[in-house]
């Protein structure tokens, strides 16, 4: 089927998180404002009450310390009302069990958004997937403002929680050490070193000790774990 009548906006990485005021389960937010000098993940589920959402927020809730520990805080969406939210969050709390994790309490903030204009500033609503709910969408947004990362997986797909963590990491590990992260990396892996931008540099690459060069353009160094965790792990 074809979709070609609506358009709705989509932002992109580089792109300053689009504003708004949102009522959420733990009062009202003003985004990304509110937010500035630290990381935040905007999340979209695409409805309450539903078993996969239900197994995400269980997850994701489990880990909020850890990402609140790295500098990250969560935020979440979807098109239901407060008193859908509210009413989901108590259940999950009061008897839902999911791979051990029980009696979880959802502390961060989920948005209710039942015009879906903040779903439709952040192109959560794609119509080939469904016209009424949002996909599963992630933003990482940094502490200016500006989204550095963006994944959507489709309704059917529950998320992997670990992935969003490691991403938030190897983010913040990119900007403090001016490195871009190799495919896998976590914490304690070698690390890339920006290709060299001319001849000179190229030859010098090679002869460098303190590099591993598989060619010219292509040099890991080592970053310890735990200068890694220190810088990030600090606030
Ligand atoms: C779920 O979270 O289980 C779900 C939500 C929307 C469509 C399909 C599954």
């Amino acid at each position: 089927m074809e979709h070609t009548e609506t358009t709705f906006s989509m932002p992109r990485i580089g792109d300053k998180a689009p504003s708004f005021t949102a009522v959420t389960t733990q009062g009202e937010i003003n985004f990304p404002s509110q937010f500035e000098g630290r990381w935040v993940i905007l999340f979209s589920h695409p409805a309450d009450f539903t078993p996969v959402c239900t197994t995400e927020f269980i997850t994701f809730a489990s880990q909020e310390e850890k990402f609140k520990q790295a500098n990250c805080d969560l935020v979440g969406l979807s098109i239901d009302g407060l008193y859908s939210h509210i009413a989901w969050l108590r259940t999950i709390h009061e008897k839902i069990e999911y791979r051990g994790m029980k009696n979880v309490e959802v502390k961060f903030p989920l948005i209710e958004d039942i015009t879906m204009e903040i779903a439709k500033k952040y192109g959560m609503i794609q119509p080939g997937e469904a016209t009424t709910k949002a996909v599963r969408a992630v933003f990482f947004i940094d502490p200016k403002g500006i989204i550095r990362a963006i994944i959507y997986y489709p309704l059917s797909l529950g998320r992997n929680f670990d992935e969003l963590y490691r991403v938030v990491v190897a983010l913040q590990a990119a900007d403090a050490f001016g490195v871009a992260t190799p495919a896998d990396w976590r914490p304690g892996d070698d690390v890339i070193v920006s290709p060299a931008g001319s001849c000179g540099a190229a030859q010098g690459r090679m002869e460098d000790k303190t590099l591993d060069c598989k060619d010219w353009f292509f040099c890991t160094k080592k970053l310890p774990k735990e200068m890694v965790l220190e810088k990030i792990l600090k606030k």
